[in-house]
C-alpha cells in the first residue's frame, strides 16, 4: 500500500495522535517513530443489504475514524492497546499462537480482530514474521458506520506493512478483511463496508460492480445543492451481526435463491432478477406460500432499480433525487426487508419532519445502532435541535447516549509518518 505521507494531517488527526501518545505511554507500548494509519467509516448510498444479494454498491468514506500508531516489533510478538477498550488492557500474543476461530473466550474482546488478522494472513500464505506494537483510538460509533471493517482493514494493512509486504490487489485486502469477520469472528457480513472504506476518496463516491469486480470513482455533479451527511446514533447497542436479524435476513435471501433455482430459474443471487416481467412471474408463483421471502425480494428488486436512478442523479448533482431514493430505500428496509429497529425509526421519523431533510433511513446491519440522513446544509442545525427535543422524549432510556454526527466525505485510508 503506497503511503500518502505527502498528505498533511488535519487538526483532528493531531489531536487523536496526541491522545494516542498519552495512551501508549500509560499502557507501556513503544510506538516512538512509528507510523499512523487512519481508516475511515463509511456511508452507504445503495444498495443497503445488497452486497450479500449481489447488487452493485455505492457509498462514501466518512470522517469518523480509527487511528492506529504502530511500529514493527523486533520479533513475532503483537502488543496492542485500544483506548476504546481500556478494560481489555494490553493485548499481547505471539503471531501464530492464537485461539481457535469463533472461540467463546474471545467473543467479548476486541482482540479477536487482531487474532483474526493473524489467522487470515497466515492462511492466505503471507510470510508474517514480525508483530507490531500498536496503540489505537477511534471515534466511529458502533452499529451503522462499519467500525469493525475499519479496524480489520487497519490491522491488516499495518501488519502487512510491518512485514514489508505490498499487496497491490485491493480487492484481495477486502476479502481478507471480510474473512477476519466471517471465518475468525463468525460475523456473516458481506463486502460493502470493506470496499467502501478501502477505496474511499475525498470528494468522490465509490461505485462497485460485483459482476465486473470493478471500482469507479464518481464525482458528485457540479450543480449539486450543498448538503450534509448526518449520522444519528440512537445510543442503542447492537450485538454482532451473527446474533441479530441480519443473519436471519441473509439466510432467508439464500433460501429464496435456492427455491427459485429448484423451480428452474437460472440465477445465482436475488440481484440477477432485474426485469419486471420476471419479477411479477416470481411473485405470482411464490407470494402465496412464501410471503415473507417475497417481501425481502420486493425490497431488493425495487432498491436495485432505484440504485441506477440514484447513481444518475448523483452524477447530475441532483441531490433531491439521491435523497428521495435514500428515503424510499428506508421505507423498503423498514416495511419489506424488516431490518430496521424502533429507535432507528424514531430518528427517521424526527428527521422527516425537518424541511431540507432530503431523505433518511436506517444504516448498516440493522436492529440497532445509527440512522442516517441527507440534509441541506442550511437545515442541519434544525435537525440537530429537533433530535435533541424529540429523541430523548420518545426514548428516555437513551437520553444520555444518543449523538448526532455531521460528516464529511473523506479518504478511506491515510498513513502519516513523522507524527510521533
Ligand atoms: C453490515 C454488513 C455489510 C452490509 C450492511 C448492510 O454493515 O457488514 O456487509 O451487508 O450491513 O448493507
Amino acid at each position: 500500500m503506497a503511503k500518502s505521507s505527502v498528505i498533511r494531517p488535519t487538526a483532528e488527526d493531531r489531536k487523536a495522535v496526541g491522545k494516542i501518545a498519552e495512551l501508549a505511554k500509560k499502557a507501556g507500548i513503544d510506538i516512538k517513530e512509528g507510523s499512523i494509519r487512519r481508516t475511515s467509516s463509511r456511508f452507504c448510498l445503495g444498495v443497503e443489504h445488497g452486497d450479500y444479494n449481489g447488487t452493485e454498491l455505492f457509498g462514501v468514506g466518512t470522517d469518523r475514524f480509527i487511528w492506529m500508531a504502530y511500529k514493527p516489533s523486533e520479533d513475532s510478538l503483537m502488543r496492542l492497546y485500544s483506548g476504546n477498550f481500556p478494560g481489555d488492557g494490553v493485548v499481547e500474543f505471539e503471531m501464530g499462537k492464537i485461539p481457535e476461530p469463533k472461540s467463546p473466550q474471545t467473543a467479548d474482546t476486541w482482540a479477536r480482530f487482531a487474532y483474526g488478522v493473524d489467522f487470515v494472513l497466515r492462511r492466505a500464505g503471507y510470510k508474517i514474521t514480525r508483530g507490531i506494537n500498536a496503540c489505537i483510538y477511534g471515534n466511529i460509533p458502533g452499529g451503522g458506520m462499519s467500525r469493525s471493517a475499519s479496524l480489520a482493514l487497519n490491522l491488516i494493512l499495518s501488519v502487512l506493512d510491518a512485514n514489508g509486504i505490498e499487496e497491490a490487489d485491493k480487492l484481495k485486502i477486502v476479502d481478507l478483511a471480510q474473512a477476519v469477520e466471517n471465518d475468525y469472528i463468525g460475523s456473516p457480513c458481506g463486502k460493502l463496508d470493506q470496499i467502501m472504506i478501502l477505496f474511499a476518496r475525498e470528494g468522490f463516491g465509490t461505485y462497485y460492480n460485483p459482476k465486473k469486480q470493478s471500482v469507479e470513482y464518481v464525482p458528485l455533479g457540479k450543480r449539486a445543492t450543498d448538503f450534509s451527511i448526518v449520522v444519528m446514533d440512537t445510543g442503542t447497542v447492537r450485538p454482532g451481526l451473527e446474533k441479530s436479524t441480519y443473519k436471519v435476513r441473509r439466510a432467508e435471501c439464500e433460501q429464496f435463491v435456492s427455491l427459485l433455482q429448484r423451480a428452474g430459474y437460472k440465477i445465482s443471487c436475488l440481484a440477477d432478477i432485474k426485469i419486471d416481467g420476471l419479477y411479477e412471474k416470481i411473485l405470482a408463483q411464490f407470494a402465496g406460500q412464501y410471503p415473507d421471502l417475497c417481501d425481502r425480494f420486493k425490497y431488493i428488486f425495487a432498491a436495485q432499480q432505484r440504485f441506477y436512478e440514484m447513481l444518475d442523479a448523483w452524477k447530475r448533482g441532483d441531490v433531491a433525487t439521491v435523497g428521495r431514493v435514500f428515503r424510499e430505500d428506508g421505507i423498503g428496509l423498514r416495511d419489506e426487508y424488516k431490518i430496521s429497529g424502533p429507535e432507528l425509526e424514531t430518528m427517521c421519523d424526527i428527521a422527516r419532519t425537518i424541511p431540507g431533510c432530503l431523505g433518511e433511513r436506517m444504516l448498516g446491519g440493522g436492529d440497532k445502532g445509527a440512522a442516517g440522513a441527507l440534509v441541506k446544509t442550511a437545515n442541519v442545525n434544525a435537525l440537530k435541535k429537533a433530535v435533541d427535543i424529540a429523541y430523548p422524549a420518545s426514548r428516555p432510556g437513551f437520553a444520555d447516549k444518543y449523538a448526532v454526527h455531521v460528516c464529511k466525505v473523506v479518504d478511506g485510508v491515510r498513513v502519516y509518518d513523522g507524527m510521533i
